[in-house]
């Protein structure tokens, strides 16, 4: 994403039903004005009035063991819905030239890719995301985390430059989809924005 603000709630960049029949337009209501919006509101709390109010967010992923669970949850639900919202469109085209062929070089075919990301996805035990991201030696890589954290954060066992997420918190599926994860995760490749993932990639490698 671009810069990232930290006082700012974030417009959703689509309607609540622009991305059915895949992701409803109820869980998306709930998911961004309900859930979403506490993690910002609660984050905010967390951070006012400390040394974190005037950090980026990266410095403060880059330190959050030392700031506290209540910035670690919230700021990272705040920090991963923004990204989450921006990496779905409800139209999807393919990821670009160049990413396709880092996709194929490190996971050999890009169904393979997809795959293994949905492996992670439906294997992170209890609530969590999936990732698609950029180690520090620029190669591709995917995983999940557990809760609310990313790669970005000095606490995660995986690190980099996060290009794709996807929330597997029930919150994001439950009400359309009950208890089957697997059947979201497929049908989350319908609204993968495969152009700002592209942007992503490009800067991140930069
Ligand atoms: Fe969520």
């Amino acid at each position: 994403m671009e810069k990232f603000d930290i006082h700012v709630f974030p417009a959703l960049p689509y309607a609540y039903d622009a991305l059915e029949p895949y992701i409803d337009a109820r869980t998306m209501e709930i998911h961004y004005d309900r859930h979403h919006r506490a993690y910002f509101n609660n984050f905010t709390a967390a951070i006012k009035g400390t040394s974190l109010d005037n950090s980026t967010i990266e410095q403060i992923f880059s330190k959050v063991s030392e700031a506290g669970d209540a910035v670690r949850n919230n700021g990272g639900g705040f920090y991963n819905h923004v990204f989450f919202w921006e990496n779905l469109a409800p139209k999807s085209a393919g990821p670009s030239a160049e990413l396709t062929a880092a996709l194929v070089k490190e996971f050999g075919s890009f169904d393979k890719f997809r795959e293994l990301f949905g492996n992670s996805a439906k294997s992170r035990f209890g609530s969590g995301w999936a990732w698609l991201y950029v180690t520090a030696d620029k190669k591709l890589a995917v995983g999940s985390t557990p809760n609310q954290d990313n790669p970005l954060m000095d606490v995660s066992a995986i690190k980099g430059t996060p290009l794709l997420a996807l929330d597997v918190w029930e919150h994001a599926y439950y009400l359309k989809y009950q208890n089957k994860r697997a059947d979201y995760v497929e049908a989350f490749w319908n609204v993968v924005n495969w152009e700002e993932v592209s942007r992503r990639y490009r800067e991140a490698v930069k």
